[in-house]
């Protein structure tokens, strides 16, 4: 632990992806204590957000099956450029290290399975489209799609609606580990089977070193 402010010279993104049950929204909130007792300025961010018009929407509708698969592509890119506008951009600005849960690999990853479209095409719309920041490392953490359904629902749902869970979450987990070969980002693969403490110790090592080397 320090007390000190650690003073860095840019601003860093860090985006930890996975499929439902990888346990990344776990990792985050320890990795922000770490980094926040070791006096980084850190920001936690989330996707969708709970604080623009669209993110709520999402929040509100999604989950009751009330929208089509593209009025939800419509509203995870309206919440986007909300946040970059809004949180992602002007942390970025001040310096912070900003570690997000999920940012527009997931739309790439999850929309894609519903819609017509490549990822690659989602990934595009929103480098291109929104002028989406690129992160400096998006870190996968890869789990089986059983293990993630498992863990994220336990044993208790019904037999075909987790066949059909599983199903969609097996082509999720396939088009980030195609990202991790074919896309221009900087991906750190992380095997999310290990311990929720040995995920965060390598996900830490990485990030402290790259601030490190680039301040
Ligand atoms: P969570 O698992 O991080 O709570 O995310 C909630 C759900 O939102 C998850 O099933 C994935 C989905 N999602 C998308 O489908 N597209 C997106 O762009 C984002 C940010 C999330």
């Amino acid at each position: 632990m320090s007390n000190e402010t650690k003073i860095i010279t840019k601003g860093f993104l860090f985006v930890l992806e996975g499929i439902d049950g990888s346990g990344k929204t776990c990792a985050c909130k320890d990795l922000v204590k770490r980094l926040q007792d070791d006096g980084y300025d850190v920001v936690h961010l989330r996707e969708p957000t709970k604080e623009s018009q669209w993110g709520k929407e999402i929040r509100a509708k999604s989950p009751v099956g009330e929208l089509t698969p593209e009025e939800e592509l419509e509203l995870y890119t309206r919440d986007r450029e909300w946040h970059i506008a809004n949180r992602i951009q002007p942390a970025l600005e001040e310096g912070k290290v900003v570690l997000m849960d999920r940012y527009f690999f997931a739309s790439g990853a999850y929309q894609s399975t519903v819609l017509d479209l490549h990822w690659k095409e989602i990934l595009r719309r929103n480098r291109e489209g929104i002028s989406a920041p690129e992160p400096d490392i998006v870190f996968i953490l890869d789990v089986p799609a059983e293990i993630g359904l498992e863990r994220a629902t336990g044993r208790t749902g019904k037999a075909n609606l987790q066949f059909e869970k599983l199903d969609r979450l097996i082509k999720v987990r396939q088009n980030y580990l195609e990202m991790v070969e074919n896309d221009s980002a900087t991906f750190e693969l992380i095997d999310a089977k290990n311990s929720l403490d040995q995920v965060v110790d390598e996900i830490y090592d990485i990030i402290t070193d790259t601030i490190i080397l680039n301040t």
